[in-house]
């Protein structure tokens, strides 16, 4: 199905099912310990080996050899496979950094051997046995340096924008601003680290892995390793957070494979958590630039602004300055974003790239903006909405509803209380309010899936869909039941496996509307199946209390479908509904902070996400997603970030005592409001992506709170005590 022409009524309109607070059908699995996630297959049949995978002491160069022999002979070990024994290998299209084979050294941590033994104890204590020699090279490692050299990249990613003569309209403007902003490297520090299980049957392999995506990874995995894609059965049911992290293959799913091939075991790799923040990628940091020219009445004329971050050779720029496009009006504007080489682990995709750490920049500058032209931060906002593409008028958005989101945040949180910089102090708290604006594009993906019904009125849908602890199981189930009559109990939901039909995955907020609307076209299917089989007129067949009905006859599904069952199979695909009308979701944070007089200490003390994402699917499992956002903002704001080694390249706090991301003790209570809106040009399910809206915009929230307590106006992240005292 192609979904080209706005959604008119359907049958998920009835919000019988979808749309309700229904908890988590895999919550009961998952709070008792019996949802697998990937290193937790296990059946005592199989002789499972241990990998322990040893990476690259060097951040740039070559292996000129590899001694193995005391870790072959050490206790318990069954195979060593090093990087230099493998040879070169191909790339996977997703990865910028290889992840193994050859001598090349591309950054620290790179996985250059893994050992295999008979326990998790002795591959660790063999890896500790391999002697490495390098020809070290020097590398680029410190941003504010590179950026000097930083370039446009080489490929298609778009680095400049032009509208207008933004030069001569900041000349003219009559207030404006010119500040310098930055985020720094961040981690994804998800609970569960990468891993992966790989076990052979004959030229084929099946992996229990950790992953987003499930199609990109086993694409990858065929290219890397040279393996027919269709050898590859990869699983990968349940998550424990990925953040962006598990978007694309990673070291952990290669070396078990390969593991696997020299022990002739299965074979099971975690990455070690120290391993991970050098291994994997991460979050690249930004040196923004943004400039704004206002009127004396607060229209803005002119906005620019420029972005510079770094990563490998080839690499991809964090797209810092998306939202400055889309956000607010104004004629003269321009953007550029710059890639600096550096020889730091791969930088890439993590808790909404671009928007996230450009809206930590941008927010605050409003935020200043607003002061410098005595207008309220929310009235600013207001003054310079815009429902159309600024840089293309003739282009509106589908819908956009950030006034509504500012104004009701505004009342229920009693933004009308904010006093000036430094007047409200509680003992030793001074006491502030920000506001900041949440913005996301929302993009759809391809999404496949199979839903069969059997005589037992069971709905089973199976999809290559992945549940990163978002939910994705349980509004699955409420789609297929919405669209088949059914109640929840009679839908069962399988996801995470290579053999279903490929799915958007889970990234980028594009998963629940697209997934949705690929389990959407597969029920319209399956109802044209039923309808045919009965010889009924499919236009206005009705399904309902597990019945369905025409005209005046009415049959049980399960007579329906007969002895066989049926079984309805599509994949939903994208018309250019995203280039007529620019899809995007907003919200507004708002947020309260006390900052500790004498030692500079930042508490949030409340805090309020106001979304507009279209139709909300479930607003327990919606609500979980946005708080869980907010709180990697508060982490985002006050404590994560990625000390560099800039002599020796390097991530020096790689682990979660070193990278420190928010606690329970962190986190105040919580509320989120969700608009009452549809927007017929996403998708059928008239929904948008929402969860990592709840994450643009917080830190600057964050950021203009701690400013309206103190008066301190930090405008480099993370915002740590001693930058405010
Ligand atoms: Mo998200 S950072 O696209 O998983």
């Amino acid at each position: 199905m192609k979904f080209d022409t706005p959604a008119t009524t359907n049958p998920i309109d009835q919000m019988k099912v979808v749309g309700k607070p229904i908890p988590r059908i895999d919550g009961y699995l998952k709070v008792t310990g019996q949802a697998k996630y990937a290193y937790e297959w296990h059946d005592a049949s199989t002789p499972y080996a241990y990998g322990y995978p040893v990476g690259a002491s060097i951040a740039r160069g070559r292996i000129t050899s590899m001694d193995i022999a005391a870790a072959e002979k050490a206790p318990g070990v069954l195979a060593v496979v090093t990087t230099l024994a493998v040879g070169e290998r191909k790339k996977g299209k997703f990865n910028t950094a290889k992840l193994f084979g050859g001598d090349e050294v591309q950054h620290y941590h790179q996985a250059i051997a893994v050992v295999v033994a008979e326990t998790f104890e002795q591959a660790r204590a063999a890896a500790a046995l391999v002697k490495v020699d390098y020809a070290e090279e020097k590398g680029a490692f410190d941003l504010k340096e590179a950026m000097k050299t930083a370039d446009k990249p080489a490929d298609s990613q778009q680095p400049d924008t032009s509208v207008g003569d933004f030069d001569a309209a900041i000349g003219s403007a009559a207030i404006t601003l010119d500040e310098a902003y930055s985020t720094p490297d961040q981690s994804h520090a998800m609970m569960e680290p990468h891993a992966s299980i790989a076990a052979w049957n004959g030229d084929e392999v099946t992996v229990w892995t950790s992953s987003q995506m499930i199609d990109w990874w086993r694409a990858d995995l065929a290219t890397t390793l040279d393996i027919d894609k269709e050898k590859i059965h990869l699983m990968s049911p349940f998550i424990g957070g990925g953040f962006g992290g598990k978007l694309f293959l990673r070291s952990d799913a290669v070396l078990a494979v390969l593991g696997a091939q020299a022990a002739k075991r299965p074979v099971k790799v975690a990455l070690p958590r120290p391993f991970m923040i050098n291994n994997t990628t991460h979050r690249p940091a930004t040196i923004q630039r943004i400039r704004i020219g206002a009127e004396r009445d607060g229209k803005i004329t002119a906005i620019a602004h420029e972005s510079w971050s770094g990563d490998q050779p080839g690499g991809q720029l964090e797209a810092a300055v998306a939202q400055t496009r889309l956000l607010y009006a104004g004629a003269n504007r321009m953007t550029a974003m710059r890639l600096a080489t550096l020889n730091l682990p791969e930088g890439n995709a993590m808790r909404a790239p671009g928007e996230a750490p450009g809206l930590m920049a941008l927010e605050i500058a409003m935020d200043e903006m607003a002061e410098k032209l005595g207008l309220d931060p929310i009235e600013f906002r207001i003054l310079n909405d815009t429902q159309v593409d600024p840089e293309k008028p003739e282009r509106p958005f589908s819908h956009r509803n950030l006034i509504g989101c500012l104004k009701l945040g505004a009342e229920t949180f009693g933004w009308s209380n904010r006093g000036k910089p430094g007047a409200r102090r509680e003992g030793n708290w001074l006491i502030g309010q920000g506001v900041a604006v949440a913005f996301r594009n929302n993009m759809m993906l391809p999404s496949g899936a199979r839903v069969r019904l059997d005589r037992q009125g069971i709905a089973t849908v199976e999809t290559d869909m992945t549940d990163i602890g978002t939910g994705s199981y349980t509004i699955i189930a409420q789609t297929a039941a919405e669209m088949l009559g059914l109640p929840m109990d009679r839908v069962a939901v399988q996801l995470g496996d290579s053999r279903f039909p490929v799915s958007a995955g889970s990234g980028g907020q594009f998963g629940a509307n697209s997934s949705t609307s690929g389990v959407y076209a597969a029920c319209v299917k399956l109802r044209e199946a039923v309808a045919a089989k009965l010889g009924f007129n499919s236009d206005d067949v009705v399904f309902e209390n597990g019945e369905v009905r025409s005209g005046n006859r009415s049959v049980p599904l399960t007579e329906a479908v007969g002895d066989e069952g049926l079984v309805g199979e599509d994949t939903m695909t994208w018309g250019d509904l995203t280039q007529t009308h620019q899809q995007s979701t907003f919200g507004a944070h708002f947020v309260e902070v006390g900052v500790d007089v004498a030692t500079g200490e930042s508490r949030v003390r409340r805090m309020l996400a106001v979304c507009a994402a279209g139709r909300i699917l479930n607003p327990i499992t919606a609500r979980s997603q946005v708080i869980g956002a907010m709180t990697m903002g508060v982490g985002g704001a006050l404590s994560e970030e990625l000390a560099v080694d800039t002599r020796r390249g390097f991530f020096v706090n790689h682990d979660l005592a070193g990278y420190e991301v928010a606690v329970h003790a962190d986190i105040p209570h919580q509320d989120v409001i969700f608009m009452d809106e549809t927007d017929p040009m996403s998708s059928p399910m008239k929904a948008k992506g929402v969860g990592e809206l709840g994450l643009c915009g917080v830190s600057a929230a964050i950021a203009n709170a701690i400013y309206n307590a103190s008066g301190v106006r930090v405008r480099h992240y993370p915002l740590t005590l001693d930058k405010l005292i």
